[in-house]
Order: C-alpha cells, then structure tokens, then sequence
C-alpha cells in the first residue's frame, strides 16, 4: 500500500504529522505493508491534509483527512488500492482529474505535490536536472538567448526582463580575486502569498537547478537562497536539498561534470518586510542592519559585496530549467502580450476554495474568483481583492474581468506583483483597510527616507481624521485631499516600492469604495 501525506507547512498546521502517524498506527493495527511518501502539497489547501493512495488508476485523493478519520478510511484506502473505489464521504476522486488541478497550466509546479521532495532518483525520474544539463553543453551566450527568448520576466513581483538582466551581469566584470554571485529572493513577504514557500518545501531541486543555470550563464561561482525567518520547514528542506545535491555532483565544485564550480548556500533573514527589498536583502546577506541602498548602482552591476549579481525570486529561478530543456520558444508560447509563459496565483483570504493555481497569464480575476475559488468562504459576495500584496491595489468587481496580465493591469492602475490574492468579502471597512496599509508601512518602514518614514505615520493620522469626520463635509474633504497630496509625495519621493507603493491599496480603496469613507 502506497500512500502520499504532504509535508508542506499549510498540511503540517493542519496536523498532516498527525494524520501519518495515525496511518503507520493503522498498518501496525492490521499487519499491512506501508509506504507512506511525504510529498509537497497538491495546492489544494481547502483539502488539506490531503492524503493520495496509489491505485491501477492513478492516484485517488481524500481530504480533509483528521487523525480521527484514519480508522474509517483505512478499509477505503486499503479496497482502492486494490482498484475498488469506495464510498467514503472524503473521496475526491482521481487526483489529476479534480478540477481545480486538471484546468491548471503547471510548468513550474508540474512535479510540486507528485515527488518525494528531497529524493534525487525522484527528481531525476521526472524529468529534473534536464535544464542544467542543456545548458551545461551551451555557452554563456545561447543560455541568455533562450532565456531572453523566452520572454521570462520577474516573478517578484517587478516583471524585469529576466534575460536583460543576466545579461549585464555577464557583461559586467568581477573585481580582480573576487566573485560574481546569484542570489535568490526567497523572502516572500507579500500577504497571501505562498508560491516561493510550496515550491521550496515541495520541489527544491529545481530551485537549485535554476540558480545554477544563472550561474553557468554570467559566470558566477558562489550562490545565496535568503529566506525568511518565518519559513523553517522550507530553510530545512532547501538546506538538506543542497547539501544532497553537492554531494551528488550537480553543484559544487564541478557543476554537472562541467569543469565549472557554484557553491550554493541558504541564508535566514529575521523578520523584516523591507529585507525583501533587494538592497537590502544585500545589506543583510552581507551582516548589516536591512536599510535600502540608493540606485544607482544596480545590483547587476555592484550588488551582493561589491561585485556583479543576478537577483531574482525563487518563481523565476524556477521556471528557467523547463526554458533550458524544452526552449524559450516552448514557454514564450504561454501567456498574452508581453506577458509570457505561466504564473502561480495564489488564492488566500476569504476564499471557498484557497490554493495555488498556476495559469497561463491572460485570465481573469473572476475566473480565478468564481472558477478556481468558488467564492467567499463565508458566502458573502465577494467585495474587494487585493492583488499583488500589501502594496497592491484593491480591485472592484468592475475590473475583475481585465486579463491578467502586466500591461493590462498597469493600464487600471493596478499590479499583478507575485500574483498574490486576497479576497474581501462585504463585511470589509475599506478605509480601516486603507489605514491598516499606511500603519503597515510605518511599521516596516527601513526609516532611511522621509515620505515613507513620517508619511505613512502621517497617512494613519489622516484617515483617522476623515473616519472621524464622516459627518463633517468640510473637514472630512479637506483631509482628504490632504490624504490624496500625501500619497502624490510618496508616490514620487521614496526611494522605493515600500513608500511609493503604499499608496496604491489605500488610493483604491478610496476611489472604488468612497462610501466606506463617508464620501
Ligand atoms: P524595480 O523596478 O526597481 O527593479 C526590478 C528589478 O530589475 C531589480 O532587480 C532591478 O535591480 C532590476 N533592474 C532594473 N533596471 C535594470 C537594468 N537596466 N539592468 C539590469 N537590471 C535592472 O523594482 P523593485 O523595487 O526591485 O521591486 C518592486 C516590486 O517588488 C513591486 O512591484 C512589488 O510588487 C514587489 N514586491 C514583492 C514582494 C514579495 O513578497 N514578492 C514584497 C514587496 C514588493
Ligand atoms: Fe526605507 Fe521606506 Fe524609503 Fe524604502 S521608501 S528606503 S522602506 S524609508
């Protein structure tokens, strides 16, 4: 008997630990022989923790399993297995055929939830390691070809051109004794986001290949993955992972057989949102207190001690190797208008149905909402998204059909940042909502410039003000005018996207919900 219990996070803080004790319990109880694999997560987080059982017809999935109900699954689990699908209440059916999987578009993700995440034979069995192996045969130049070919633009959450940038780092020149490094933003800070979490906990080989490949590509020796202090099981996995694969030989001193070395190393940051800014995730990976840097210079060019640096996220790391085994062409062919290949949204807040879903980028927030979703999970209709984070924009419904995509939704105003979603349903104060993203900031605020340090202190102050004055017409409107000159100066003055994004949740917050402010 062969059964799949994750090991990711969102199924641990539902007792995914219990629930496999419950089961080897079950076998000792009746003398049977178990395999239990402790996979990534499917995704499908309302369902979690989901357990799979190997059948002649694929795998066949039950959730959401409790340590209780292990007594009267196990006959169920025991007869599917043997191809006699049961009756019990928590069947879901074949897994690959659960709608919510089966109309996703899983590059990234295609092995996240299937493999055993820290076995190599696993890994390599489903097509892992073929990317760094391509590469290693290409030189510096056919790599930034494919990958600028293939249309890949950051997955953080800014959509730079992924191939632009390796390509100054490789045309940039280290200092003399010293090294180019690749370093990887795994500091997932945004609210309602998980993607970089799952895809570390779940597949961190093709992290590590990814980075590899960017190594291969500009010449880097040295590597850095910077987590978050809050991502223990993902900081465990991913440092068992390297350790695994240095040893195997497919980085280290001699990448792949390649003659080329890349050592790669897993840094913890300690709980600050603007660490993820990518400046100062450099002042903290190199031991300084985590204050932006001005730029110029780029990273690109002096980043990570002084030297040339690729920065990216784990998202894009990521989605290189399947660009490197099957062709820029191949994930350029994804997407709609400068938008291409896949993104992993992630559905969190008041939803039905939360999880990741991995789509082609051109579909809508309904979609998402309605198709993927289900809707609200109290029931209520849906109010208000925030796409893209804390410091992206509050969507009305009479943009949820806007394809998402970057230009599109550049042209409303709004973000589709690390593809984060967090759903509101009509219960929302949208301007305690607006408040909350101005205290947000003043309290994550690295403090080294004045529109986001005082401003956002300042923004707080205001909207209290006009919530305070709903009744008061002429006080209410002058603050808010106050409130909309504030936001114009950090808009335009901070020195990055903490301050100068800010704005965005509470400026949509006030125009599409006006009557939440007593307008
Ligand atoms: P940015 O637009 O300043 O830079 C984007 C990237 O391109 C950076 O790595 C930058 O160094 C690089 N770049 C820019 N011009 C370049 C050139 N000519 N050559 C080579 N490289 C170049 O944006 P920033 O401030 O890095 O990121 C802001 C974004 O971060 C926001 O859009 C927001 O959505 C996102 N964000 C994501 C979070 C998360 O948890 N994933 C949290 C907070 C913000
Ligand atoms: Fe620091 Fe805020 Fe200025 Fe960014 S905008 S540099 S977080 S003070």
């Amino acid at each position: 008997l062969t059964l799949y219990v994750p090991r990711d996070s969102a199924a641990l803080a539902v007792g995914a630990d219990a629930v496999a004790d419950a089961l080897h319990a079950a076998a000792l109880a009746h003398g049977a022989a178990l395999q239990l694999v402790r996979n990534g997560s499917r995704g499908l987080l309302w369902l979690e923790t989901l357990v799979e059982v190997a059948t002649p017809q694929g795998r066949v999935a039950y959730g959401p399993v409790a340590p209780d109900d292990v007594p009267a699954l196990w006959p169920a689990l025991v007869a599917e297995a043997d191809g006699t699908p049961s009756a019990h209440p928590l069947r879901q059916g074949v897994t690959d055929q659960i709608p919510y999987l089966a109309l996703q578009e899983r590059l990234t993700f295609r092995r996240v939830g299937i493999t055993d995440p820290l076995s190599l034979d696993d890994y390599a069995a489903h097509g892992g390691w073929a990317g760094l192996q391509a590469a290693v045969g290409m030189d510096s130049a056919a790599i930034l070809h494919e990958v600028t070919h293939s249309g890949l633009r950051g997955r953080g959450g800014a959509a730079f051109p992924a191939g632009i940038k390796w390509k100054t780092v490789a045309h940039a020149v280290a200092t003399p004794g010293a090294t180019k490094y690749v370093v990887c933003n795994a500091d997932e800070g945004d609210s309602g986001t998980f993607a970089d979490r799952m895809l570390m906990e779940g597949d961190p080989y093709l992290l590590i290949e990814g980075m590899a490949i960017a190594a291969l590509a500009v010449g880097a020796t040295e590597g850095y993955v910077y987590i978050r202090s809050e991502y223990p099981h993902a900081v465990a996995t991913l440092t068992e992972a390297v350790a695994r694969a240095t040893a195997a030989g497919w980085i280290g001193d001699d990448v792949c057989r390649s003659g080329r070395a890349f050592h790669l190393h897993v840094r913890m940051g300690a709980g600050s949102y603007v660490c993820g800014e990518e400046t100062a995730m450099l002042e903290s990976l190199e031991g300084k207190r985590g204050i932006v840097r001005a730029k110029p210079p780029l990273p690109a060019l002096e980043g990570l001690f002084g030297q040339p640096t690729v920065i990216n996220n784990v998202l894009t790391f990521a989605a290189v190797p399947t660009i490197l085994a099957q062709g820029g062409a191949f994930y350029r062919n994804y997407g709609v208008g400068r938008s291409h290949g896949t993104l992993p949204f992630q559905l969190a807040g008041n939803i039905r149905r939360g999880g990741l879903v991995e789509k082609a980028f051109g579909l809508t927030l309904r979609e998402l909402l309605y198709g993927f979703g289900g809707g609200t999970a109290s029931g209520r209709p849906v109010k208000a998204v925030q796409v893209g984070g804390p410091l992206g924009t509050y969507v009305p419904e009479s943009q949820w059909d806007v394809p998402l995509d970057y230009e599109a939704y550049a042209a409303i105003g709004a973000v589709v940042g690390h593809g984060g979603l967090v759903v509101h349903d009509d219960t929302a104060d949208m301007a305690g909502l607006a408040r909350y993203a101005m205290e947000f900031c003043a309290l994550e605020s690295c403090g080294k410039c004045t529109p986001c340090r005082i401003g956002s202190t300042r923004g707080v102050e205001v909207i209290d003000r006009i919530t305070l004055n709903r009744h008061q017409p002429v006080v209410r409107d002058q603050q808010v005018t106050l409130l909309r000159d504030l936001c114009e100066t950090m808009v335009g003055g901070s020195l990055c996207a903490m301050g100068g994004m800010t704005p965005f949740p509470v400026l949509s917050a006030l125009n599409h919900y006006p009557a939440d402010f007593g307008l």
